[in-house]
């Protein structure tokens, strides 16, 4: 026992949990995850383990995303991607919602799963499914040999190290990166995207890491953990966000239930008004993505969703770039910066302080934040 306490505090390199050390090293795990995805000779972005099936999800009739949990939310940030970016229709489906409804599958659907531990049971069974199907399906996974690896006909690994913290943070931007390679991807072969577009989306994908960094700074760091003990006491949160950050509304919702028993919804942003409004009060924190730079068309509509909030006396967290700094300074109670990017870039950065931010109003709140109560690692049976 001593030994395994030693072993653990070592792999914990000087954190106190497994979720803090795994959100820190996120720039450091997505440099790998980006590792020999850029073709040194073109500059173009590439998923070798995906060459020999390429053609064939070129020529998808869709792409269906089926996926549990965090990595349900990652799918759906996917399919922003893959329709915006790859021009491919897709759907996003619980894993054990479709396994049960006798899903329409053609030969020339593609199913991709996206999957941390690669033993999720709904997730393995919609993978058969498809296999039986016909279809092509492809997995994109953390644990290098599970049997989601093994059962699909092309993996692309995350390659983001082992996560241990239950809440998946490393494995959820990942995926992102992930999915966002694959939409520039399929977006350049099928001619949607130029030569040089696909040049300069390349760099932007490799600026992530760094752009991460930024985020994690000690000022940051600091600031996030003293909003996050003013919220300690809070008993329900509302996450809005808008397209790409719709899904990290959801994803940072869920953290927030996972770590901290605090109850959370995440909405897109426009729908508050057609429910979610009637709880807001001075003692609901709503926290909003609301980047600005880059996302003119969105960032005039969320911002009038927070003056709806700021209205009923809502307390707002915005989380901004430097262009919505100052103007969301006068309506929020608390702006939290983060570098700007492209709209389909957004979610890597924006999810960052979101994660923090439920681990510590986690931590403050005295839970068992690496094992959370009655939630499992990997859920292997139904
Ligand atoms: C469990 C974990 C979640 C995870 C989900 C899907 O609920 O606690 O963190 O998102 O399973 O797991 P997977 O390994 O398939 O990504």
């Amino acid at each position: 026992v001593q030994l395994n306490m030693k072993v653990e505090t070592i792999q914990k390199n000087g954190y106190k949990h497994f979720m803090l050390k795994e959100i820190m090293e996120q720039p450091k795990v997505l440099r790998e995850c980006l590792r020999s995805r850029i073709n040194e000779q073109t500059g173009f972005l590439q998923l070798p383990s995906l060459d020999n099936v390429m053609d064939r999800i070129l020529a998808a009739r869709r792409i269906i995303i089926c996926a549990c949990g965090t990595s349900w939310h990652s799918g759906l940030v996917g399919e922003y991607l893959i329709e915006g970016l790859g021009r491919i229709p897709v759907e996003v489906e619980y894993a054990s919602e479709f396994r049960y409804r006798s899903p329409l599958l053609f030969k020339d659907d593609v199913v991709i799963v996206t999957s941390q531990s690669g033993e999720t049971a709904d997730t393995l069974e919609a993978i058969r499914i498809a296999n039986k199907a016909g279809a092509l399906t492809l997995g994109i996974v953390n644990v290098v040999g599970s049997s989601i690896a093994r059962e699909t006909s092309a993996v692309v690994y995350l390659q983001v190290g082992p996560e241990i913290g239950v809440a998946s943070t490393k494995a959820f931007t990942g995926q992102v990166l992930v999915l966002t390679m694959l939409a520039v991807i399929l977006g350049h072969r099928n001619g949607n995207i130029t030569d040089a577009e696909a040049l300069d989306y390349a760099r932007q994908v490799q600026e992530i890491p760094d752009k991460v960094a930024e985020i994690l700074t000690p000022e940051n760091l600091a600031s996030l953990k003293r909003l996050s003990a003013s919220l300690r006491y809070a008993k329900n949160f509302l996450y809005l966000g808008r397209g790409f950050n719709f899904p990290v509304a959801l994803e940072s919702a869920l953290k927030l239930k996972e770590v901290s028993y605090v109850h959370a919804e995440g909405y897109p942003a426009a729908e508050m008004k057609h429910g979610p409004i009637s709880l807001i009060d001075q003692q609901m924190p709503v926290c909003v993505i609301a980047p600005k730079r880059h996302h003119e068309g969105n960032y005039e509509k969320v911002r009038s969703n927070i003056q709806e909030v700021v209205a009923r006396s809502g307390n707002v967290i915005a989380i901004t770039d430097e262009d919505g700094r100052a103007d969301l300074a006068t309506l929020a109670e608390h702006v939290m910066v983060v570098p700007s990017t492209a709209e389909w870039l957004s979610p890597l950065v924006s999810c960052i302080p979101l994660q923090l931010l439920s681990y510590w109003i986690a931590d403050y709140r005295g839970c068992e934040i690496d094992s959370p109560r009655n939630l499992a690692k990997s859920v292997t049976v139904e």
